[in-house]
């Protein structure tokens, strides 16, 4: 079977936006089992202003969601009908929604009863669970070449095109520049 690839664009803006949530989905547990806790706690603290820090991952992660998301639904939406493309999509966008509605202040001063609230830490379950039936998708449809596929940080001109006009390669057959 052939290698599958990915359009570079699709893995940047799928790449840093799964890093951005990572980044939230773990910031999250943090404030989370300092200021909530109700449902467990981290066996340790974790000492700074996570509250700041996960704001400004928020930030972030926005214009990255947004860029992919208008990405999946135009040039993607072929595979966004599959259910477990979407579904992460879907709870991304309940994550933010939530999170833009945030007080930063409400888990500082045990404010934990706002219906927003509830949604966000809601949104944070629905991301895991996601996720995870998002790779469960990737990884039976494709195995794990598919996966790589969309991991994968090469970026090649198209090959099939040539060397550039001028470029000394072109001249002479397997001959590989070591700058
Ligand atoms: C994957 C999971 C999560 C994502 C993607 C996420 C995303 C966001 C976003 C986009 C914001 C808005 C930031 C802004 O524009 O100011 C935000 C705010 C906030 N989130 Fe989350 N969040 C997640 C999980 C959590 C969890 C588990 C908690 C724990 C209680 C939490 C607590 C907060 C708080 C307190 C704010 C307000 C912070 C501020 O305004 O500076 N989040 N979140
Ligand atoms: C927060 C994490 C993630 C989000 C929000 C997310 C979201 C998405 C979306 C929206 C698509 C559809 C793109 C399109 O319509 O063109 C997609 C496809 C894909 N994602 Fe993710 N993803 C995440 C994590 C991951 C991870 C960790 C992998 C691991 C390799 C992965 C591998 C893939 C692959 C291989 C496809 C293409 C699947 C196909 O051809 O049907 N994703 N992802």
């Amino acid at each position: 079977m052939a290698r599958p690839t990915q359009p570079g664009l699709l893995r940047v803006l799928h790449g840093t936006t799964a890093l951005a949530v990572l980044g939230c989905w773990l910031s999250g547990l943090v404030v989370y089992s300092t200021y909530d806790g109700r449902w467990g706690r981290l066996p340790f603290t974790v000492p700074g202003n996570w509250i700041d820090i996960h704001g400004s991952l928020g930030v972030v992660l926005l214009p990255l969601a947004v860029l992919l998301a208008a990405y999946a639904l135009t040039k993607g939406r072929r595979r966004l009908r599959r259910p477990t493309n979407a579904i992460p999509l879907l709870a991304l966008g309940l994550a933010i929604g939530s999170g833009k509605l945030m007080q930063e202040d409400w888990p500082r001063t045990g404010q934990l009863h706002h219906v927003v609230y509830s949604l966000h830490l809601l949104a944070w379950l629905l991301i895991a669970a996601a996720v995870a039936t998002h790779l469960w998708g990737v990884l039976r449809l494709g195995g794990w070449p598919l996966a790589q596929s969309m991991l994968s940080t090469k970026f090649s001109r198209n090959l099939a095109a040539g060397p550039p006009p001028g470029h000394p390669s072109g001249a002479v057959p397997n001959h590989r520049e070591t700058l």
